[in-house]
C-alpha cells in the first residue's frame, strides 16, 4: 500500500447508512412530530418496515449492534408483545392502508422470537398491509440458534431472504471473538432454509478480527462459496470499545493493523470476484443473477440503515427498541433502552426519542453521498440541476476533491466524481467531503477500513 494512503485508511469516518448520520440526531423529533410525519405520507407510495429484536443468547465480543443477552424466553415474549402493540399503533396512525415493498427483521437475533410470536407478527402485518409484487421479507439469523422447526416457522411467516451471521470459520478466530460456530452448523442452517423454500441467502463475513490472518479470510470466503450464498457482506470490524464495553474483551494487540486490514479486505475481494461474485459498493458481493447486481447495473441500488438495499421505497418505518425510521421529512429513532421502549409502547405512546428533520441542503448532500456509496461515481451537476441549485453550490467541495484527486483517491472530470477502483474501500473518505456535520462535535467513528 502506498504510504500516502495510510492516513486515509486510518481516518475515522461514518459508515453513511444515513445522512445526516445518527450521532447528529437530537430530541427535536418526538412522538408528535412523528405522528404528523406518518399522517403526511403519500398513500400512493409503498413503504418498508424494519423490525428490531435486541436479544441474543451469547455476546460476540466484536458486536456493534443494539442487543442484550438473555438466557430466558420471558423477556423475548414480553418484547414481542410490545412489537405487536407498536405495529397496531402504527396502523392507526397511518392515513390509510399502505403497500409494503420490504420487511426486514434485524437485530440482535430476530430468529430468537418463538415461532408463534414470529408468525403472529407477520400475520398482523399481512392483515393490515398489502405487499408490492416481489416484496422482500428478510430476516437476520444466527445459524447457531435456529433448528429445522424454527426455519419452517420463518417460511410459514413468509420469509423469502435470510442473512446468516458467520464472520470467520477458523476456530482460533472464533474463540477470540466468543462465537464458536462450526461449518456444519452453518451448512445445516443453509440446507434447512433451502428445504423450506427460502432460497435467497446472504452471508455476513468480517475481516480485521483478532488473531485473523489474510489466509483465514480467504479460507472463510472459499468455505462460504461452497454453500453458494447469493450475497456476501464483508464487513471490516469496527472496534469502538468506548461505545461497546464488551469489545474490551478483545485485546488490542491481537487486532490486525491498518496495512493488514487493507490486505484482508483486498485479498478477500479478489477471491470473491474470482469465484464469480460482483463487488458492490464498499462491502457487498453478489452473484450476477441476484437482484442486488441487477439494481447496481440499473442504477437502482440504495443505502439504508441495513447497508446496501434493492428497496426503492422512500419511507422506512422503524419498529422496536433503537430502530431508526427514514421518512421523507427526516429520521426518527426509537428509545434504545428495551425497558423504556416497552414502558412507553405499552402505555399506548410511540417511543421516539430523537431524530433529525432534513432540509433541502441535507437532501442534496444525502443524494451525492448515497450515489457515491452505491455506484462509486456521481455526477454533481445532475444532482444540482435536479434540486435547482447553481454549479457554484459545491465550489468548496470541488477544491477539496481536487486535493484528493492529486493523491489518487478519485477522478474529477466535468463535475463527475469517480472513486478509483483500487481505493474503493476509501469511498467513505470521499463522501466525507460532502458532510457538513462532520467535526461539529457529535460522533466518534471507527476507521475507514
Ligand atoms: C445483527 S448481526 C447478524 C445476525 C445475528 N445476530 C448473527 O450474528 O448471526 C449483523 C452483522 O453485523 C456485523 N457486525 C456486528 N458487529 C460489527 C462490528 N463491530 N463491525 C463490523 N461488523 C459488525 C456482523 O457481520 C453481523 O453478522
Ligand atoms: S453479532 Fe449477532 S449474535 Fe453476536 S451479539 Fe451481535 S447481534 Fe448477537
Amino acid at each position: 500500500m502506498e504510504n500516502n494512503l495510510v492516513q486515509f485508511y486510518d481516518a475515522a469516518v461514518p459508515r453513511y447508512t444515513s445522512y445526516p448520520t445518527a450521532p447528529h440526531f437530537s430530541p427535536e423529533v418526538d412522538n408528535d412530530i412523528y405522528r404528523n410525519w406518518l399522517q403526511e405520507l403519500d398513500p400512493a407510495k409503498p413503504l418498508s418496515l424494519y423490525l428490531h429484536v435486541p436479544y441474543c443468547r451469547q455476546m460476540c465480543w466484536y458486536c456493534g449492534c443494539h442487543t442484550k443477552i438473555t438466557a430466558q424466553d420471558n423477556p423475548i415474549k414480553f418484547y414481542a408483545n410490545a412489537l405487536r402493540s407498536e405495529i397496531r399503533m402504527l396502523i392507526k396512525a397511518l392515513p390509510t392502508r399502505f403497500s409494503v415493498s420490504h420487511v426486514h427483521w434485524g437485530g440482535g437475533t430476530p430468529s430468537i422470537l418463538s415461532s408463534e410470536d414470529f408468525i403472529s407478527i407477520m400475520d398482523l402485518i399481512d392483515q393490515n398491509f398489502d405487499y408490492t409484487q416481489d416484496a422482500e421479507r428478510a430476516i437476520e439469523i444466527d445459524p447457531r440458534t435456529v433448528d429445522a422447526l424454527k426455519i419452517e416457522a420463518l417460511a410459514k411467516g413468509g420469509v423469502n431472504r435470510a442473512s446468516l451471521g458467520i464472520q470467520d470459520f477458523n476456530p482460533v478466530v472464533q474463540t477470540a471473538i466468543n462465537r464458536v460456530q462450526s461449518f456444519d452448523v452453518t451448512k445445516q442452517a443453509v440446507e434447512n432454509l433451502r428445504a423450506n423454500g427460502i432460497t435467497h441467502i446472504n452471508f455476513d463475513l468480517m475481516y480485521g478480527l483478532p488473531l485473523q490472518s489474510s489466509d483465514d479470510v480467504r479460507r472463510t470466503v472459499e468455505l462460504s462459496h461452497s454453500l453458494q450464498p447469493d450475497r456476501i457482506a464483508l464487513f471490516g470490524y469496527a472496534h469502538v470499545p468506548w461505545m461497546k464495553s464488551h469489545m474490551k474483551m478483545i485485546q488490542d494487540g491481537d487486532l490486525p493493523g491498518t496495512v493488514a486490514r487493507v490486505e484482508h479486505a483486498k485479498s478477500a475481494a479478489e477471491e470473491l470476484i474470482r469465484l464469480g461474485y460482483q463487488q458492490i459498493g464498499l462491502d457487498h458481493f453478489a452473484l450476477p443473477d441476484d437482484n442486488m447486481c441487477k439494481a447496481l447495473v440499473g442504477n437502482n441500488l440504495n443505502r439504508n440503515f441495513q447497508g446496501y438495499t434493492t428497496d426503492q421505497s422512500e419511507t422506512l418505518i422503524g419498529i422496536g427498541a433503537s430502530s431508526i425510521g427514514s421518512l421523507p421529512q427526516g429520521y426518527a429513532q426509537n428509545i434504545v433502552s428495551i425497558h423504556e421502549y416497552e414502558r412507553q409502547i405499552l402505555n399506548n405512546e410511540f417511543a421516539i426519542s430523537k431524530g433529525i428533520m432534513i432540509n433541502t441542503e441535507d437532501k442534496i448532500r444525502r443524494e451525492v453521498i448515497e450515489r457515491l456509496m452505491c455506484d462509486l461515481t456521481v455526477d454533481l451537476d445532475d444532482i444540482l440541476t435536479k434540486f435547482g441549485k447553481p454549479k457554484s453550490f459545491f465550489s468548496e467541495e470541488i477544491s477539496r476533491l481536487q486535493s484528493l484527486e492529486k493523491v489518487g483517491l478519485l477522478v474529477l472530470k466535468d463535475n463527475r466524481v469517480t472513486v478509483e477502483e483500487d481505493v474503493r474501500f476509501l469511498v467513505r473518505n470521499v463522501c466525507a467531503v460532502f458532510d457538513t456535520y462532520l467535526g461539529t462535535g457529535a460522533g466518534r467513528y471507527s476507521r475507514a477500513i
